[in-house]
């Protein structure tokens, strides 16, 4: 009996070890199926990030949008009230965008308007486009509104992929809400994608919070400044509730604003220059500079090729001016070469402080 016992106790042993040993293989090997899953995803998701960032780019952008769709314009007021940045700003050099803090990307080099009108305009502005140019920066005070307009509706470029900027200039801030009608009517193109105040004036935070609800009904989708310097924005922005997009002020490598740069970044606004090229009568000793030409020769590229590079490589956008199909096709070429630090060093000790305008 006793023996019995015994032998029924052993076979339960083995019984239950067997068991074990059964479960303990499943698990093992449920393990390694797991494991391999793993790291198959984590190669896929490595490659996928490395072969597709300006997707990861994308991703945010259409989660921003699908928040402001979902809100209609108050998920953008609150962020912008917050003064919080949410968004990164730094350029994507494979799309030559940057996406702005309103959610929308924009190019990062383009063509000014400024002094361009009539058929000259229309015709600058559509050898833009024919040469790749989707971003077009025009004001209330170029009297060219209607031109880009025309150029952009005549260009055969779907509306969705060209990026109009103007701006409100302060004679029109205590009449914001007929101001932005009539840029709307003069460019006709459905919506503005940017608008700037032109430069602090009388009115000018009423005027920004009359584009605010612009923004709101869907009549203009980004919102910036221009001329507005560390001050003006320390004073300005506790005013507003949807922090600007983009400050558009005088950049070049005679007028750097190395102080002021920095802190429009830190606040998650691009900045655009205007005068890239020092502005017309000034174009010809800037870009004869010696230091400028140099580097110009040792890329084989041009001057004017050479300082839209150093902006865009100190986070700067810049539309150039022109109304030569040539050069208008030359201030493109901006991404088949790319300055040294020691380049860039260089050219930034050539700042004068030299500002070729007023505002
Ligand atoms: N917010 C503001 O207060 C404000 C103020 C001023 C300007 N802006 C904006 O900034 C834009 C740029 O300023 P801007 O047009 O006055 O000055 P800019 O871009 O510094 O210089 C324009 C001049 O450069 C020449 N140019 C352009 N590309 C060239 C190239 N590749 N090689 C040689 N020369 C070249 C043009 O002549 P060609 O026509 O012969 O090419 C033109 O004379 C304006 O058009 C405007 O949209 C804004």
């Amino acid at each position: 009996m006793k023996r019995l016992y015994k032998l029924i106790s052993v076979c339960l042993l083995i019984v239950t070890l067997s068991a074990c040993g059964k479960q303990a293989g499943t698990d093992s090997s449920a393990d390694k199926v797991s494991e391999q899953y793993g790291q198959a995803e984590s190669v896929e998701t490595k490659e996928q990030a490395e072969q597709e960032q300006p997707t990861v780019l994308e991703t945010v952008q259409t989660e921003v949008q699908a928040e402001n769709d979902l809100t209609d314009g108050q998920e953008q007021q609150t962020q912008g009230g917050d003064n919080t940045v949410t968004e990164d700003i730094s350029f994507n050099f494979e799309t030559k965008t940057v996406l702005l803090n309103s959610g929308y990307e924009m190019p990062i080099y383009g063509i000014g308007t400024y002094s361009l009108t009539g058929d000259t305009c229309v015709e600058s502005v559509t050898a833009a486009l024919n040469s790749g140019v989707r971003l077009i920066d025009t004001a209330y005070m170029y009297h060219n509104e209607e031109s880009v307009g025309k150029a952009v509706r005549n260009s055969g470029v779907p509306r969705e992929e060209i990026f109009v900027i103007t701006k409100l200039y302060p004679n029109q801030f205590d009449h914001a809400e007929a101001a932005i009608e009539e840029a709307l009517a003069k460019l006709d193109i459905g919506y503005v994608d940017m608008m700037l105040l032109h430069h602090p004036g009388a009115g000018d935070v009423e005027a920004y919070l009359t584009m605010e609800k612009a923004a709101a009904d869907g009549k203009i989708r980004s919102l910036g400044l221009s001329n507005w310097y560390v001050e003006e924005l320390e004073e300005f922005l506790p005013q507003i509730n949807i922090t600007p997009a983009l400050v558009q002020n005088e950049i070049h490598p005679y007028y750097q604003e190395n102080d002021v740069i920095p802190y429009i970044h830190s606040l998650g606004i691009v900045v655009q220059g205007w005068y890239p090229l020092g502005g017309r009568g000034y174009t010809a000793e800037l870009l004869g500079n010696e230091v400028i030409s140099e580097i110009a020769a040792a890329h084989g590229k041009s001057s004017a090729q050479v300082i839209l590079r150093w902006n865009l490589q100190k986070g700067v956008v810049v539309i150039p001016g022109s109304s030569n199909p040539d050069h208008i096709q030359e201030n493109t070429e901006l991404f088949d070469f790319e300055l040294t630090e020691e380049e860039m060093e260089r050219i930034g000790a050539l700042d004068r402080g030299e500002k070729h305008d007023w505002y």
